[in-house]
């Protein structure tokens, strides 16, 4: 899979996706990403990509010429699945959108910016708007390291025991039941005797009944839903 980044601030990825299972995935060749500029797409020589909304009002707009630039270039090497763009009003990020997603060849995230992005770049080259919740990020970077984050590790071969991405919380809408490790005994503090016992039928049980439990208590939404 590859994913081509749009984005003011290239360094702020840097975090993200050199450690851990995203840093694997790249070493594996399981995935590639690729951080664009957008200013290297702009012609002037102060390398502006914003603007002044022509409604007035407070805040910046991220113009269109460089975005139109950046996306064309990569558009015109590949096709691409989806051209993504982060934004608070957009679809809420969840399981089933990154498993989809997590199935593409090709994507293009385009993190937003500024009081927004002027209009025409959705209407003529988004093809999909993602929002990771409902509040205001100060840009989209980090919006697009969680998505790239959902995805990845989803991908066959990025994480070792493939059983564990499909036993994550929301996977069969239910989140996760509580794990324990050593010691057995910490402070009084006593791992349930169930997961001790080595039946495996009785500790599947056990799990599936406290993911229900605490589906019911926390998230009741995702048992309600569909
Ligand atoms: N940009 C600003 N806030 C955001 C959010 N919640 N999700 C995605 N992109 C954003």
């Amino acid at each position: 899979m590859r994913i081509d980044i749009i984005t003011i601030f290239p360094e702020m990825f840097e975090g993200p996706f050199n450690h851990s299972i995203v840093q694997r995935a790249k070493n594996k060749g399981l995935v590639e990403i690729y951080l664009h500029q957008l200013r290297d797409f702009t012609e002037d020589k102060h390398r502006k990509v914003d603007d002044y909304a022509f409604s007035g009002g407070a805040g910046m707009v991220m113009m269109i010429e460089p975005v139109a630039k950046a996306i064309e270039q990569l558009k015109s090497e590949r096709n691409y699945d989806e051209i993504i763009y982060t934004s608070p009003d957009g679809d809420l990020l969840d399981q089933p959108t990154a498993n989809t997603f997590s199935t593409y060849e090709n994507l293009i995230i385009l993190c937003g910016h500024y009081k927004g992005i002027d209009e025409r770049i959705r209407e003529h080259f988004i093809t999909k708007e993602i929002s990771i919740g409902d509040y205001v990020l100060s840009g989209g970077e980090l919006a697009a390291a969680v998505i790239v984050d959902s995805i990845v590790r989803l991908i066959p071969g990025v994480i070792g025991n493939e059983v564990s991405a499909l036993s994550d919380s929301f996977q069969n809408k239910l989140v996760s039941p509580p794990v324990y490790t050593r010691p057995r005994d910490f402070r009084g503090w006593k791992v349930p005797d169930i997961l001790l016992s080595g039946n495996e039928r009785l500790i599947e049980e056990w799990k599936f009944e406290q993911s229900l439990q605490r589906t019911k208590q926390r998230r009741p939404g995702l048992l309600e839903e569909e």
